[in-house]
């Protein structure tokens, strides 16, 4: 399949550097924003990056729940890959690529698990049946279908007229910003790329060539 001639042109916006947020944080609140008031599907879904215990990088789609203080936080299942590599190497990387808008996000930081309390509050913010799957799933184990469906079957069962147990296993990450570039497609391959990086208490902000 040759597809080379797939190409576009992107000449919606222009990012400048006078109108930039000294915040990264701003910055990326600003284009969420846009983002979730453009309706686009899936605004907050994000490429999360991890290394491999096997040394190999690996990526999967996640929600961004929050943007807070100098991080982003998902939840996800602390037995699946994504966090075992996480307990190995912190140091993961998100994209976030807004094609409507012709935007892609860059973030490279470090992983922690979120306090508990938060994790609760998110875990039973969620219908009754999110909660009983995220409970039933021992998340990228291998599995029988049946298996899963069964083990729901009895979940169901074990809290009928009960609220739901907290899975101990279950909770967020909050991944702390080192640097973050915002990236807008422009005519002609000259994009417009501007890169925050952590100088102390304060954001360097370079462009970078496209
Ligand atoms: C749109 C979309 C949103 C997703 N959101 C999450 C999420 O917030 N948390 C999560 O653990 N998995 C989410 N997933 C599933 C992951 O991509 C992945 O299959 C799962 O987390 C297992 O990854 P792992 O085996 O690398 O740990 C989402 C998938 C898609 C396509």
């Amino acid at each position: 399949m040759d597809l080379k001639k797939v190409g576009q042109q992107y000449e919606r916006q222009e990012l400048k550097r006078e109108t930039l947020k000294e915040s990264p944080i701003e910055q990326l609140e600003e284009w969420m924003q846009l983002a979730i008031t453009a309706k686009i599907p899936y605004a907050n879904a994000a490429n999360l990056a991890t290394v491999g215990t096997d040394g190999f990088p690996k990526s999967r789609i996640i929600l961004i729940k929050e943007i807070k203080d100098s991080s982003v936080v998902f939840f996800t299942n602390y037995n699946s890959a994504k966090a075992q590599d996480i307990a190995k190497n912190n140091k993961v990387s998100l994209n976030i690529y807004w094609k409507e808008l012709d935007r892609q996000v860059r973030i490279t930081g470090t992983a922690k698990k979120s306090p508990v309390e938060e994790s609760k509050e998110y875990f039973f913010s969620r219908p009754r049946e999110s909660q009983i799957s995220a409970i039933a799933s021992d998340q990228s184990h291998i599995v029988e279908k049946e298996e899963l469906y069964q083990k729901v079957k009895e979940l169901e069962k074990k809290f009928e007229g009960k609220d739901v147990e907290f899975p101990s296993f279950w909770g967020g990450y909050n991944v702390e910003i080192e640097s973050i570039e915002f990236w807008q497609g422009r005519p002609n391959r000259l994009h417009d790329r501007f890169q925050y990086t952590k100088d102390g208490a304060n954001w360097k902000i370079d462009r970078l060539a496209p």
